[in-house]
């Protein structure tokens, strides 16, 4: 069929059949479907949606547009996580440690931050000395010799994935359900782990913005993992504020250091202790969730995860002194504090604002070719629903940049709404899919 035929049949509301979908991923990488046509089509599945095993066909072409990791030369059952994106969010740098010193092998693939959301390597490269670009063979013998490796994308994993993704940037089709299940879920099955744990955020810096898309997100994505094969899990957690205190690379390595020492903001603290215990379960090294969350929060208090940390950093080439003496980690030049202006509560604290802010001041990435800056971020000192007096801290912003500075303050300021009464509580985790169904707590 013509690529014309096809996007036309999708727009009448029809279902594809896998050849169908197949054959437009195949044309697209060969360059025989223009972007012009690829993107219609996407715009297409925007509207009109896509059946599960739409979705599932859509994922498995896009797997098949590129090598797939082989791991079994790593023994034991290895669990990868993956995060839709979100603001302040260093649960990778916790959660690594915190799985492989409770027995799960973790060969974990990350990648760089793109607009307002970070990535782990973009963190990872604030330690001195820390090498992410690993040869796949180093990769797994590091997880079989101290059970965790993280490093960057290596190889020509799910590349119809990078192409989609950047046409669907620029033509405002992120945001669709089966799109977004099939580019996270290409790149998890082709990255060769055992078992997937998806946290599927939802919020003002989440792409799902309200409980109804993100249970239909984290359905899409649990059904293609069970579908080949893959035991996955989807818990949907918050993402209305910035997780924890801190957002900027250098800033959220401290931050997962304390946290991975037990300390550390508390929203931080407990999502890494849900995530934490159910990668394990899925390691196979509990029997339930209540018993791995026993395990991890005494892996933490006993040292061992903070232990595993330093481990990882010194087998791939870093310097661990900065785990006693966190100002040895790249310092901004300046800080500039903002204060509240009136007494109240924090009732908003948008995440996608301070992530645009944090990406403005140098951490983030505007463009995928922006030299990012490790040192700078932003330090959150109120979150919603604290109670907040006139003059009292509310951020400061770490800075290299006078002008930069300048400009980012007053967004920062704004993403801060104070009024009398404090706001309704809302849920650190919302609840999970999987296999069996949903759950929402
Ligand atoms: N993250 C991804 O990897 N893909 C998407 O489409 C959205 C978020």
């Amino acid at each position: 069929m013509r690529a014309y035929d096809i996007i036309l049949k999708k727009r009448n509301g029809m279902e594809l059949s896998a050849e169908d979908i197949n054959q437009l991923i195949i044309g697209y990488m060969s360059g025989s479907v223009p972007d012009y046509q690829m993107a219609a089509f996407v715009m297409t599945v925007f509207f009109q949606g896509m059946s599960a095993r739409e979705t599932s066909d859509l994922t498995m072409a896009i797997v098949a547009s590129g090598d797939r990791v082989d791991l079994s030369g790593i023994t034991g059952n290895k669990v990868d996580k993956h995060s839709t994106g979100g603001v302040g969010d260093k649960t990778t740098l916790v959660l690594g440690p915190l799985a492989a010193a409770a027995g799960v092998p973790v060969a974990k693939m990350s990648g760089r931050g793109l607009g307002h959301t970070g990535g782990t390597i973009d963190k990872l490269e604030s330690i001195p000395g820390f090498n992410t670009s690993l040869e796949r063979e180093i990769f797994i013998q590091n997880v079989n010799r101290i059970g965790i490796s993280i490093g960057g994308q290596t190889g020509n994993l799910a590349p119809a994935d990078k192409k989609l993704y950047a046409l669907r940037d620029v033509t405002a089709t992120v945001d669709s359900i089966p799109l977004i299940a099939s580019s996270v879920m290409s790149k998890k099955i082709a990255a060769g782990a055992d078992a997937i744990l998806l946290d599927v955020k939802i919020g003002d810096g989440a792409f799902m913005k309200n409980i109804s898309n993100a249970v239909d997100l984290a359905k899409a994505m649990v059904e293609i993992g069970t579908h080949v094969g893959k035991k996955t899990i989807a818990l949907i957690t918050d993402m209305e504020q910035p997780l924890g205190q801190t957002v900027g690379n250098a800033l959220e390595v401290r931050e997962a250091v304390q946290c991975l020492m037990g300390e550390g903001p508390s929203d931080l603290k407990e999502l890494c202790l849900v995530l934490g215990s159910h990668m394990v379960y899925l390691g196979g090294q509990a029997r339930s969730i209540d018993e791995a969350r026993s395990r991890v929060e005494r892996i933490i208090n006993n040292g061992k995860a903070i232990d595993k940390f330093r481990e990882l950093v010194v087998n791939q080439g870093g310097d661990p002194s900065f785990i006693d003496d966190l100002s040895l980690l790249p310092q901004a030049a300046e800080k500039h504090q903002l204060t509240a202006v009136e007494d109240g509560y924090i009732s908003e604290l948008k995440a996608e604002q301070i992530g645009i802010a944090a990406m403005t001041l140098g951490a983030g990435r505007e463009t995928k070719d922006s030299q990012i800056d490790l040192s700078v971020g932003i330090e959150l000192y109120k979150k919603r629903g604290d109670r907040v007096l006139r003059g009292e801290t509310l951020a400061i912003l770490h800075v290299n940049d006078a002008e930069k500075a300048n400009v980012t303050k007053d967004k920062v300021q704004q993403a801060f709404v104070i009024t009398k009464e404090p706001p309704v509580a809302r849920k650190l985790v919302w609840g999970q899919v999987t296999a069996q169904g949903v759950e929402l707590y």
